[in-house]
């Protein structure tokens, strides 16, 4: 060592800065080790590890499966080809697409002459069949969601008990269930309206024959039976448009 240094001043710097420096040191770790030590780990964290690394593992197979790109350019095709569909006319008579052209055909075709079927209506004290009676107040069930189980009438539909339409021509109550009805519709006396009217429910001549039979001779009602061949004639009505008020006989 170089004697000049050897001074005990000089030695007690030197000392101060061995000192110094190794706290500057210290302080410094200490620094780091505060900003970089990680939450302690909760057993819920450690539970939801795997889950999310299953997921990640997903999410990258889904979007390795159908990228963004794919499902972006796939898009106006698929609009493209919705706003390109017409309505299909379909010849079943349950499945005529309205606004095509088989449900023009029918609702430009000539009112059909009913005089026949109501000419051929019982006299109203003619005995009823109970076994008609029975069967038709099984098809009332549906009837009754809407126009009430007692034929009373609901916010669904207007009542049927003391309806002059019920009691009235058979040829409006077959063709009502063949084309439902529209527009405001007068019953008893009180008009009444229905956002959606009455739509046909599809069923067939017998349960026709059945359940206006049935509402016929219900609620304080007293009219004639209706017959399979009463019924059958209006087939071809199933399909044109919902019927109004005007369109039916006055009962
Ligand atoms: C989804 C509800 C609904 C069902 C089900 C329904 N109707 Fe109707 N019905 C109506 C509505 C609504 C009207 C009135 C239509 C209009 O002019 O807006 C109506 C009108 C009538 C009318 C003429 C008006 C009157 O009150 O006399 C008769 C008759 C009739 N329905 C019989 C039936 C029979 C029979 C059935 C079961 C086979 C039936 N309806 C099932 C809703 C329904």
């Amino acid at each position: 060592m170089d004697p000049s240094r050897d001074n005990p001043i000089v030695r007690f710097t030197t000392f101060w800065w061995g000192i110094g420096t190794f706290f500057i040191f210290a302080a410094l770790l200490a620094v780091i080790w505060l900003f970089a030590r990680s939450e302690p780990e909760t057993l819920e964290d450690a539970a939801a590890k795997p889950r999310y690394a299953t997921k990640a593992k997903i999410d990258a197979a889904q979007a390795a499966a159908l990228p963004d790109a794919a499902i972006e350019a796939a898009v106006p095709v698929v609009a493209q080809k919705l706003a390109a569909s017409k309505p299909v006319a379909v010849e079943v008579p349950g499945q005529i697409v309205p606004g095509s052209e088989t449900a023009k055909k029918l609702a430009d075709a000539p009112k059909v002459d009913t005089s026949a079927i109501d000419k051929a209506t019982a006299a109203a004290d003619t005995p009823i069949d109970p076994a008609q009676m029975e069967a038709g107040k099984a098809e009332y069930m549906i009837c009754g969601a809407c126009h009430g189980q007692n034929g009373e009438g609901t916010p669904a539909g207007p009542p049927l008990a003391g309806s002059e339409w019920v009691t009235g021509p058979v040829s409006n109550l077959v063709l009502i269930q063949m084309r439902g009805l529209t527009g405001p519709i007068t019953v008893a006396g009180k008009e009444y309206t229905f956002p959606a009217g009455m739509f046909p429910l599809g069923l067939g001549d017998k349960q026709i024959a059945d359940v206006l039979t049935y509402i016929r001779n219900s609620f304080g009602n007293k009219a004639s039976a209706v017959t399979v061949e009463q019924v059958t004639p209006l087939r071809g009505e199933v399909g044109k448009p919902q019927l109004t008020e005007a369109e039916l006989t006055k009962p």
